[in-house]
This record gives C-alpha cells, structure tokens and sequence, in this order.
C-alpha cells in the first residue's frame, strides 16, 4: 500500500533536497520528450515506443521516485541494463525538474 499522493508529495517536500522541491514539472516534460521518449511513454496515456520500456507514469509502482532521483544524480540509470542502457548525465536543476514531472503523472496499479 502506497500513501496518497498529497501525504506522499507533503513528505518528500519536508525531507528531501532542496533541489526536489525546486523542481519545475513543465521543464522535466521537456527533459523527459527530448531524452527518454523515444522509448517510454512519457504523457499520462499511451504506450511505450519500445514495449520494453515501462510509461512514465507508472514508474512509482516499482520504487519510490527519490530513489530514481538518486541514481539519475549518479549518472546511473536503474533497470537500465545491457546493449539497450542509455547513458544519461544531468544537472541537479534537470533531474528536480523531472522528478517533478514524474510526480506529477503517476498512476495508482490497478
Ligand atoms: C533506448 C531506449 C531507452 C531510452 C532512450 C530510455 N530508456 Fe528507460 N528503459 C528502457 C528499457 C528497454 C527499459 C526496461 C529495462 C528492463 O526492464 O530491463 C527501461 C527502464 C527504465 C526505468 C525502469 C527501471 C525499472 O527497474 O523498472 C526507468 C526509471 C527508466 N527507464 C528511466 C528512463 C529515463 C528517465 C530516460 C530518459 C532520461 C530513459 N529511461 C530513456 C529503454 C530506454
């Protein structure tokens, strides 16, 4: 069971980094179009252009975005393994931005 998003979004807001809550989701959109989409769905509906990639929206249902915040910092792309791994580098603004983005669109599992 996952809290709802308001207690999630409450919680991340009073203990994680600064840049999380500077984030700016219009942005992480574009971050998300430009680098990511030619694989995963980025919007709130639609499929993955590669079946393989899991949409964007449905990324929290595997583990908590804070932790993808984390290995997008260190360069490290989580599930992104093999001849397939893109290899991404960021700024700290960029990925606020993007994990803002994702927060914004997440859907419950159904
Ligand atoms: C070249 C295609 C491609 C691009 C571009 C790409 N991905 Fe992926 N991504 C994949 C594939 C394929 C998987 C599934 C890997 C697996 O399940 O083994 C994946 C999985 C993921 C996962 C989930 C890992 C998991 O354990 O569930 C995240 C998070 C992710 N990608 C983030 C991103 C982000 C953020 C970007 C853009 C900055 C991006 N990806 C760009 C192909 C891509």
């Amino acid at each position: 069971m996952k809290p709802p998003l308001p207690l999630l979004l409450a919680a991340t807001l009073a203990f994680a980094s600064p840049a999380y809550a500077k984030g700016d989701a219009a942005r992480g959109l574009k971050i998300a179009q430009r680098n990511c989409a030619a694989c995963h769905a980025v919007g709130r509906t639609g499929a993955s252009a590669n079946p393989k990639s899991p949409p964007f929206r449905t990324l929290a249902q595997r583990y908590p975005l804070a932790e993808l915040e984390e290995s997008l910092g260190e360069g490290i792309m989580v599930g992104h393994e093999g001849p397939e791994m893109p290899v991404f580098e960021f700024k700290p603004g960029q990925i606020a931005d993007l994990i803002a983005y994702l927060g914004a669109i997440q859907v419950k599992k159904r």
